[in-house]
């Protein structure tokens, strides 16, 4: 790994990181919390999606997107992938010379927020629930929980495709959510990065009972804490700027990367990993 800044500075930029575009949804909840920190964003495009490779391959290419934005000399980084953080996060706390989060930690901590959350049902990529990541952090931090798991892989190319709102959707939906409701959850977990674009279909299928939790706002929270507790804030004044990186450019990714942001991403730059290793 890139040893590109052992002593961050506070007015370096943070750097995001997620298998596509998905994780801007993260990006959104960091802009809004924290509006004057500059944000440099990557999205794997060229090798998504990660939620069916190996575990060896996932732990590779993380570790090639945290040298890329080591390389950009950012102060802190937010796994913003499920599926990397589940099974890349704990070698980076070792190895990583900036602080760095996930998103599996912060996902958790909002579902059990509610103190009636008993019965959870989690969604997410094959990667993410086999890793058994979330399951693990769930069961650690409150004792007796029915926890059930599935992986749901057509939901990320149905996303990819704005295929949001179509029937055929729904009732993709409704197949995989069968076992889930069968189990009475009273929360379910969208443990993907993708996922809160459908958040409207769910409200449509799941009864109004089941709380949706997605990780973007509170990993941004997160991120927030541990900036303050490291004294990492950044002391400029004005907003913060927006770099988002792709590693593979094309016109279909510039517009989802639009409808996860939900604002203009500005120029969106081609990165090549592995520069100079
Ligand atoms: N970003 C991935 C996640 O949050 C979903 C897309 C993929 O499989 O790469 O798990």
């Amino acid at each position: 790994m890139r040893i590109a800044r052992i002593a961050p500075v506070n007015d370096a930029a943070l750097g995001l990181f997620d298998s596509g575009v998905g994780g801007l949804t993260v990006v959104r909840a960091v802009q809004d919390l924290l509006p004057g920190e500059d944000v440099i964003y990557l999205g794997d495009t060229a090798r998504l999606p990660y939620g069916s490779k190996s575990p060896e391959t996932i732990r590779q290419f993380a570790a090639e997107d945290v040298d890329f934005l080591l390389g950009k000399g950012v102060k802190a980084i937010v796994v913003a992938c499920n599926t990397a953080t589940a099974h890349a996060l704990p070698e980076f706390w070792k190895s990583c010379p900036v602080p760095i989060i996930g998103v599996i930690e912060p996902g958790v901590e909002a579902a059990l927020a509610n103190a009636d959350a008993d019965r959870i049902g989690i969604i997410a990529t094959r990667g993410t629930i086999s890793s058994h990541a979330y399951q693990h952090e769930l069961a650690t931090r409150k004792r007796g929980l029915m926890i059930h798991g599935i992986a749901t892989p057509l939901l990320v190319p149905l996303i990819e495709e704005n295929w949001i709102s179509e029937d055929v959707t729904k009732e993709i939906l409704r197949k995989y959510l069968e076992p889930l409701m069968a189990k009475g959850i009273d929360t379910l977990m969208l443990a993907c990065t993708h996922y809160p674009l459908l958040i409207p279909l769910l409200t449509e299928i799941l009864p109004p009972d089941v709380r949706l939790v997605d990780s973007a706002t509170t990993c941004a929270e997160h991120l927030k804490r541990m900036l303050e507790e490291k004294d990492l804030l950044s002391g400029k004044s004005g907003e913060g700027k927006l770099e988002i990186y792709l590693t593979d450019l094309s016109e279909q990714f510039e517009e989802l990367a639009k409808r996860f942001l939900r604002r203009p991403t500005g120029k969106v730059r081609r990165a090549v990993l592995n520069q100079d290793l």
